[in-house]
């Protein structure tokens, strides 16, 4: 049997991607599956039961990353591992993230159904809390398995409910036995839509991405005076939402100022006591920046945090800027990038390179073994909303290239 003709069954690639889909599905064809909710055990114990019938060994571990296994010939070398995440944004869409981990259980029923052997062990992995949306930092369940981040302290982490991480983790049934911690890795592929425009205005089939940029993240919180609106004059007032509007406004304006290549975004504010009485007597909101060029983010974060502070002073509204999260640009490993490109082409996919602006697990994999990612177009560049799209011509073209690079790295 030629390996390099096998290919995966597209109609159960999308049959299985459709089921999932249900689960947390949502009226605008999206889906709300947030990190440790029940919607996101439901799918997890879905993912499991699908894997079970296909005699994969599960692990799973202390912060609820979940393990599969396909014992390949020599057990002392170290696994091919592939996957991504199940957690979606809120009203997400219905490929971010669980398309990954469907497809490489696709290549994985795709191999045991053709009785292939392979050298080394495939593992399928679904990290927990890759979003960072329900529970911040994003990534976390990689990010403590590559030693990067602290479990206890991602246990303590909360919703906007008050609910901790490591709570939830219990309560739905994945804090795991064993230890989230690394282990040697042959290579980490991850499949994922691309979640921009770019393969669409170029008319190409797979994104290779060189790498990802880099994150930082921060929380702002604002200090006002509440006061009844009526009676209190407009000057001498202590406006906290008003003050985190200019500061917003900067946010927006800082990757102009600065030049180079970055973002700049607020998306989420809680604004209290959010009456339209009450003049607000204290906000919160996030800023997420992003950039391939570590100085600049660097730089950004001071440039910013300079802004805010004169703008607390002119309004009296103090304010506090705090760095939760950062992780450098990646690069991936060169040789597995140019593979990806490679097998495309052998397959008679067009490909084109480009840069991830979304974050990836691959991010931290990246830090323990040789890792690189695979994108497929998203139509009209939507992701992260309910409109989120990809051809399933598409879906089928990453999961045939995913194949070929699991194979190969296998043998
Ligand atoms: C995760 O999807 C991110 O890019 O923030
Ligand atoms: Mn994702
Ligand atoms: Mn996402």
């Amino acid at each position: 049997m030629d390996l390099r003709e096998i290919r995966v069954n597209a109609g159960r690639l999308r049959n299985t991607l459709e089921k999932m889909a249900e689960i947390g599905g949502t009226p605008g064809g999206g889906v709300h599956r947030l990190a440790l909710s029940d919607d996101d055990k439901q799918a997890r114990d879905l993912l499991i039961r699908w894997l079970r019938e296909g005699e994969i060994e599960i692990k799973v571990d202390e912060m609820g990353n979940i393990f599969g296994l396909r014992p390949g010939k020599d057990l002392s070398l170290p696994p091919v591992m592939s996957g991504s995440h199940i957690d979606s944004q809120p009203k997400g869409g219905r490929f971010d993230g669980i398309y990954g981990v469907m497809a490489t259980l696709e290549v994985l029923r795709t191999i045991q159904e053709k009785g292939i052997r392979t050298t080394r062990s495939i593992m399928i992995v679904d990290w927990t809390n890759e979003e960072g949306s329900r529970f911040s930092p994003a990534m976390a369940g990689s990010g403590v398995w590559a030693g990067k981040l602290e479990r206890e302290w991602v246990y303590t982490r909360r919703d906007l409910q008050g609910r901790a991480f490591g709570e939830e983790l219990e309560r739905i049934g994945y804090k795991g036995k064993e230890p989230a911690k690394r282990w040697p890795i042959q290579a980490y592929f991850e499949l994922h839509i691309e979640q921009g425009p770019i393969l669409e205005k170029v008319g190409k089939t797979i994104g290779v991405p060189m790498g990802i940029v880099g994150i930082s993240w921060y929380d702002v919180e604002i200090e006002g005076k509440a006061n009844q609106v009526g009676p209190t004059p407009m000057e001498g007032r202590n406006d906290a939402l008003c003050a985190a509007a200019e500061m917003i406004l900067q946010v927006e304006a800082l990757p102009v100022e600065m030049g180079g290549n970055m973002v700049a975004t607020v998306g989420e504010i809680h604004n209290a006591p959010n009456s339209r009485n009450i003049i607000p007597g204290q906000v919160q909101f996030t800023v997420d920046l992003r950039s391939w060029d570590d100085l600049l983010l660097d730089r950004a974060g001071k440039e910013l945090r300079n802004h805010f502070q004169r703008i607390a002073a002119q309004r009296g509204c103090p304010a506090r800027m705090e760095k939760i999260w950062n992780v450098e640009h990646t690069a991936f490993d060169g040789s597995l990038v140019a593979r990806i490109a490679k097998i495309a082409e052998e397959i008679g996919y067009s490909s084109h390179s480009l840069v991830s602006g979304a974050g990836h697990d691959a991010t931290y994999v990246n830090q323990v073994g040789p890792t690189a990612m695979i994108f497929v177009p998203s139509i009209g560049g939507r992701s992260h909303v309910e409109v989120e799209n990809t051809r399933w011509e598409d879906c089928e073209a990453g999961a045939n290239v995913l194949l070929q690079c699991i194979l190969q790295a296998a043998s």
